[in-house]
């Protein structure tokens, strides 16, 4: 298949491609997703074939105003509106009960749908000229690191996809904050490019799944299913190294061989000269953090690394989604230092 890659300009013939039951590439402030009719089952099926994606991951919905969340949703909850008026555009996404005329295949089967309203100027404006809510996950080939510039989808998706809307690197970096409003307490299913803090925020408590920050044990289902799966890893295997920066550092120098690569903060890039070492921004700069954190795990597969060692920020902020996608990249291979 011939892969368009289109500048932001031609927000019609992105529009195009989406309308007439296509998959198109979209650039979103956390991560490209891979874009499709969300109500056209032909075209979400594409989208799983693309990506190899297990047929029981549900897609979220993207939509471009909170006016939109009611031809799609039943039940809403004043809530969802209150943090839609708070945050989007933006990285949250809303778990809410679905109406029939969404498909089985875009939610896997679930009676809830997750909604989206992403605030990249150039999808916004397709999502509007397309007049379909677009179902997108993100544009990775399934299991490995999100995409956060166009260059990643085309090493992923070229030749398998219609097209790539080029809107430049992701600002973000992780994926949207996931909170699921059909239960009560709300639940946080994935950490993501909202704070956990700023949900509070709006309401109060809110639940932690247990997949966010830990393995669960066999037979435990997580409530959002893609938590379930090793996800965001490069080839070589991954140790995530908890604890104080300093800490963290110097377990990684007394432990690492011949052919690691290290994942580390800016600060310490000097202690692991001749590794091939990947930043991820100054130790307390977890927003330069979540912008660095897919690109340095994708970054080890050209070389012939055969371990990586990863140091990890605490939770504040976007630290609990760094943490995040550091563990699964880790199948939460994890050890503490002191
Ligand atoms: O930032 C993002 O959210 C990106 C961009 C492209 O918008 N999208 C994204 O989609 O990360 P995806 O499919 O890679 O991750 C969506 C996650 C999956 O873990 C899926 O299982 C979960 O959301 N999910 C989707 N619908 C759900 C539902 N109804 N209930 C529970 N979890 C759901
Ligand atoms: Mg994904």
């Amino acid at each position: 298949m011939e892969t368009k890659l289109l500048a932001p300009e031609q927000v019609e013939a992105g529009a195009d491609i989406i309308r007439s039951g296509g998959l198109l590439a979209i650039p979103t402030e956390t991560v490209y997703g891979l874009g499709a009719n969300g109500l056209d089952p032909e075209a979400v099926r594409r989208i799983f074939a693309a990506k190899g994606r297990p047929q029981d991951n549900p897609l979220i919905l993207h939509i471009p105003d909170s006016s939109w969340l009611e031809r799609y949703c039943a039940e809403i909850p004043p809530e969802a509106y209150a943090l839609a008026e708070r945050f989007w555009p933006g990285p949250l996404t809303m778990i809410l009960k679905r109406k029939p005329l969404v498909p089985d295949v875009t939610t896997g089967g679930l009676d809830t749908v997750g909604m989206r309203c992403p605030s990249h100027p150039v999808t916004l404006a397709i999502l509007r000229s397309a007049g379909v809510p677009v179902a997108a996950p993100s544009a990775n080939i399934s299991g490995r690191p999100s995409c956060t510039t166009a260059a990643h989808v085309r090493e992923d998706l070229w030749g398998n996809i219609d097209g790539i809307m080029d809107g430049g690197p992701c600002a973000v970096g992780v994926e949207s904050t996931i909170v699921d409003l059909t239960v009560t307490p709300p639940r946080l299913l994935r950490p993501g490019g909202l704070p956990l803090e700023e949900l509070e925020d709006v309401l109060g408590p809110v639940a932690v799944d247990k997949a966010v920050t830990g393995l669960l044990s066999e037979g435990e289902q997580p409530r959002a299913p893609g938590m379930k799966y090793r996800h965001y890893a490069p080839r070589a295997p991954v140790t995530v190294v908890t604890g104080p920066p300093e800490a963290s550092a110097a377990y990684i120098e007394a432990h690492m061989g011949k052919g690691s690569g290290i994942v580390c903060f800016r600060e310490y890039l000097g202690r692991f000269s001749g590794h091939v070492a990947c930043e991820l921004g100054p130790a307390e700069d977890r927003a330069e953090q979540a912008r660095r954190v897919f690109d340095a795990l994708r970054r080890f597969d050209g070389t012939d690394v055969t371990e990586i060692w990863a140091q990890c920020p605490d939770r504040r902020g976007l630290g609990l989604a760094v943490e995040n996608r550091l563990k699964k990249a880790a199948g939460f291979h994890v050890v503490e230092a002191e």
